[in-house]
């Protein structure tokens, strides 16, 4: 049995669905059903589920919004962590926790490793950086997977905002000096049930790990890709134009480059995530053709 916190999120409804297509039994509740941040609702939740392993898909990932209240990004994203780390510990569960790019500043022109030091931007990055710290203090039977660009069929992302504009405007304006490496939701829930797997024969190798879709580009390079995939489909030609983050203001400073480096996750485990413009066509695809985004 798998206990899944956050389950309400992209991620946590991804992990779900293919929990249960996969046929592994699953525990997967949304924020109304467990709050994280409550100690009482996380000891009831494990010992009602009794799990093998704990996943916590549970954030506040609002970017902009954490710098108007970065107590409630603490939180969620730092206390949260720790308490269900402390109940993990206790009862000698392994924890799956996701973190993320935003946990460096962008300075650097490559992708970033685990083992580049940190120094968030922002109030997300920095409470996200927190709940690591929290984690690690508390629990050493951790796998830390920090993500990057999450995008899918469920909740709210880019692709699914580039895909409502492509039928609301002929032609969208999107930055152009920001690097990164979109995820997949599927790639991020197939890697981790593979982790699960790995767990049951001992296989778990516990640390902080970066898992991302294979390649990097900007988000105008992502959105070119979505509307191209989209055309293809619907025959709607709509024009991106690259511009800058100067042109493009936002309340939460992002880094310029936060592309991370998946090489230790595949030494380790043996898997890779999609190339992203592969994983980007089969989403706009599934969308497109569920009606979803037409
Ligand atoms: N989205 C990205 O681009 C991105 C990039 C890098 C890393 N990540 C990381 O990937 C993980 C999954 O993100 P996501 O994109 O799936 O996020 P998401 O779609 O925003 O989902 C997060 C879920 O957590 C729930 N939640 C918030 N506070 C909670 C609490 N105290 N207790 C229980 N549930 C709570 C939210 O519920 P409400 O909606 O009701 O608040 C929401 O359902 C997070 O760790 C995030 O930091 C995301």
């Amino acid at each position: 049995m798998i206990l899944i916190f956050g389950a309400g999120g992209q991620v946590g409804q991804e992990l779900a669905a293919r929990a249960a297509a996969a046929g592994m039994p699953a525990t997967a509740l949304t924020r109304g059903e467990a709050d994280i941040c409550d100690a009482r609702q996380v000891a009831g939740a494990i010992a009602a589920a009794k799990p093998a392993v704990v996943i916590n898909a549970a954030a506040y990932t609002d970017v902009d919004q954490a710098e108007r209240e970065p107590d409630a990004a603490m939180r969620a994203n730092a206390t949260g962590p720790g308490i269900l780390a402390g109940h993990c510990a206790a009862a000698g569960l392994p924890l799956i926790h996701y973190s993320t790019d935003y946990v460096f500043d962008g300075k650097k022109t490559v992708a970033y490793r685990e083992d580049d030091p940190p120094a968030p931007l922002g109030a997300y990055g920095r409470s996200k950086l927190a709940g690591e710290q929290a984690i690690r203090s508390r629990h050493a039977g951790h796998v830390i997977i920090r993500l990057a660009w999450v995008y899918g069929r469920y909740g709210r992302n880019f692709l699914k905002t580039m895909l409502r504009l492509r039928r609301e405007r002929d032609e969208v304006r999107v930055v152009a000096d920001q690097r990164g490496c979109p995820t997949a939701t599927a790639d991020i829930a197939e890697a981790t049930i593979l982790l699960m797997a790995l767990a049951t024969k001992g296989r778990f190798r516990f640390g902080t790990y970066h898992l991302a879709g294979t390649g990097e580009t900007t988000w105008y390079g992502f959105a070119r890709e979505i509307m191209e995939s989209a055309n293809a489909i619907t025959g709607k030609a709509v024009t991106v134009h690259p511009i800058s983050t100067s042109d493009y203001p936002t309340i939460a400073p992002r880094p310029a480059n936060s592309a991370l480096d998946s090489a230790l996750f595949e030494r380790t485990f043996g898997f890779r995530a999609r190339p992203w413009q592969e994983a980007t066509r089969a989403v706009v695809a599934e969308l497109l053709d569920n009606g979803e985004a037409r």
